[in-house]
């Protein structure tokens, strides 16, 4: 465990434990405020998050942002996104499971230091390593797990959103949940 927030990004950015640093072009470490009381978690970076070394930036990334802003969340104000992956997989396929082993100790160590109260999975390979190796995202987004005193909900991943518009407004809806949460249980998430 590295306990400041700056170190932990020089470690995590040299990382060599899995095959994935073959062939990254950028670690992708994660963006937003270090005291985030809500954190979002993906997959693994795409091409676009490859090349420029920051979570969700490509068209999905622009999606997630447009629902966040509808319920007064911004990466650059008061949430964290990371992934389960920091490197990306070739060609898009899912993380293996040696690698999100791998990788996952980073995610942890972020975790600890922003200890949020609200974790928000997005798809199916992040809900199911964080929340429930079973989990049925179609059937359980919106629910919100309690693990350790720590409210965790999955959602469905904007490329999902993306390849099946018709699932926007159930989606949406989750976002809604989340801010009422928020709302219920947060100190700081909605001060200017
Ligand atoms: N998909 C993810 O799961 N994470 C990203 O950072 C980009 C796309």
């Amino acid at each position: 465990m590295i306990d400041n927030f700056a170190e932990l990004e020089i470690q995590c950015k040299q990382c060599q434990k899995c095959g994935l640093c073959e062939t990254r072009t950028n670690v992708v470490f994660g963006v937003g405020v270090p005291d985030a009381e809500v954190m979002f978690i993906g997959e693994g970076p795409g091409q676009n998050e490859d090349e420029q070394g920051e979570p969700f930036v490509g068209r999905g990334g622009k999606l997630l942002d447009k629902m966040l802003e509808a319920v007064d969340l911004d990466r650059k104000k008061n949430i964290y996104i990371a992934n389960i992956v920091k490197c990306r997989p070739p060609k898009n396929r899912d993380p293996l499971p040696e690698e999100q082993t791998a990788c996952v100790d980073w995610l942890r160590n972020q975790f600890a230091l922003i200890r949020p109260k609200i974790i928000v999975c997005l798809g199916r390979i992040a809900a199911a390593k964080i929340i429930k190796p079973d989990i049925k995202i179609t059937k359980e987004h919106g629910i919100f797990f309690e693990k350790g005193n720590v409210l965790m909900m999955a959602t469905l991943h904007p490329a999902a959103l993306l390849r099946n518009p018709n699932n926007k407004p159930a989606a949406f809806e989750d976002y809604l949940k989340l801010q009422e949460k928020i709302k219920e249980i947060c100190d700081h998430t909605y001060e200017d």
